[in-house]
């Protein structure tokens, strides 16, 4: 029996990697467009912060013990409150609004199913300081850009937008006691998800009422202009209000979203909203910010890359060009080596990917080996000596040039883009 990993931790092989690496350059790629700047926290907390800031589903799932100095840590399941304790440190060294992302694995104990695992990365992308609704439409915008980037449409996902506050407003209306709020939001978030009477029995005298504006589907002017902001930008297609969102986290206090696939197959693709009352609550009120931002997880992003044929060609693409190597050196003649491995060493300074056989092969193999591997050419170290070989793996085509001319050759010659 081979050692297992444990459940919900993925092994990433060479072709997960690639399709990792695909999703964070895309990520990064449209959040640095958007003018957000990447910064990184500690994989490891005191439970403390999350056990004061995230609310109780995400505590029930924390993977946290006691380390050997007596303190009771957690592997972190979120960004949010680590950011929250960071800007509260040095909000002062930053000009407002502050604008970052960040990229990260993350760690829930949940049960393993499909589209959640015990580890995933995120995408977190947070503004702190702004008030205005501008910097919701921007961070809604941001988050559609970046699915965009995977060639996914209007027709693939679509962001349901809510307002906490609606529903604020709706208990203060129906004088709902201020101590229920937090677990009848809990009730709302989860009632896509449940039988209607387990629902109905957590919403207990409210539940008419709420069920009520759920179908009527609720006013609200706020997220009206939301959308017109982003009607202003061609983005309008890809949201739609629904008060039905209210989102699991105990922290958000106005505008809240989520993102789904169109067919409603998969998980939440990305989550978030407004939280201004988290750093001041961090920094036991001596600092108060108003924050927003969301986290998009990679397992369901995976996922619907790999059911949109579009946005699964465009991966295919980008990963089959990343894994090529430039250049095989084909070492013909074993007393060549020497020479050979000289020309390797000059061409990897050069930003070439080259690859060469380690041990005597024979010429045969080491051309199946040159294109496995995806060489655009191969150069061949043998009988001609000074002169190198060079054969164009697409075309076939050959050549012979002198080898201390061949590095200024392959760069006027040849597009080997590294
Ligand atoms: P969240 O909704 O808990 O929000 O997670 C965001 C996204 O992470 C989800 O939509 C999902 O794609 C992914 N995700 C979460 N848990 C798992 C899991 N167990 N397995 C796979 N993927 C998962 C937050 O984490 C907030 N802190 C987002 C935020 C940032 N709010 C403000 N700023």
């Amino acid at each position: 029996m081979f050692m297992q990993s444990l459940p919900g931790f993925r092994d990433f092989l060479p072709d997960d990697c690639a399709k990792r690496n695909y999703i964070f350059a895309r990520w990064r790629e449209v959040a640095r467009r958007y003018g957000f700047l990447e910064w990184e926290g500690p994989p490891l907390e005191t439970t403390d912060l999350y056990k004061k800031k995230s609310g109780t589903e995400i505590v029930e799932q924390l993977f946290n013990f006691i380390d050997k100095g007596d303190r009771e840590v957690a592997l972190r399941p979120e960004l949010t409150p680590t950011l929250a304790r960071v800007v509260a440190a040095h909000e002062r060294e930053f000009k407002k609004p502050i604008k970052w992302f960040s990229i990260g694995q993350f760690f829930r104990y949940e049960k393993q199913q499909r589209g959640r695992l015990r580890e995933h990365f995120q995408l977190n992308c947070d503004i702190i300081g702004e008030k205005n609704l501008a910097a919701d439409i921007e961070l809604v915008a941001l988050c559609i850009d970046v699915l965009r980037a995977f060639a996914l449409t209007e027709k693939d996902f679509v962001v349901r937008i809510s307002d906490r506050e609606f529903w604020t407003d709706f208990f203060r209306g129906n004088n709902v006691p201020a101590e229920r709020w937090a677990d009848l939001l809990q009730a709302i978030d989860k009632s896509a998800r449940e039988p209607r009477e387990k629902t109905a029995d957590k919403l207990g005298d409210f539940a008419d009422p709420v069920f009520a504006t759920l179908k009527s589907g609720g006013k609200s002017p706020k997220l009206e202009q939301l959308v017109e902001g982003l009607r202003a930008r061609g983005l309008a297609d890809f949201v739609t209000i629904d008060v039905g969102i209210v989102r699991g986290l105990a922290y958000y206090t106005g505008v809240v979203f989520e993102v789904f696939d169109r067919a409603g197959k998969f998980r939440a693709i990305a989550g978030g909203g407004r939280y201004d009352n988290l750093i001041s609550q961090l920094s036991d009120g001596t600092l108060s910010q108003a924050a927003l931002g969301f986290a998009m997880g990679d397992v369901v992003l995976g996922e619907l890359i790999d059911e949109i044929p579009v946005a699964r060609e465009a991966m295919r693409q980008a990963t089959a060009d990343d894994r090529r190597i430039a250049i095989y050196v084909v070492v013909a003649k074993e007393e060549r080596r020497a020479d050979a491995l000289a020309e390797v060493q000059q061409l990897r300074d050069r930003g070439y990917r080259v690859d060469y056989p380690l041990t005597p092969t024979k010429v045969a193999r080491q051309f199946q080996a040159a294109e496995e591997l995806g060489a655009r050419i191969a150069l061949l170290y043998g009988d001609e000596w000074p002169q190198v070989k060079i054969k164009n793996m697409g075309t076939g085509d050959q050549e012979l040039v002198a080898h201390n001319g061949l590095l200024a050759h392959l760069q006027a010659q040849y597009s080997l883009s590294s």
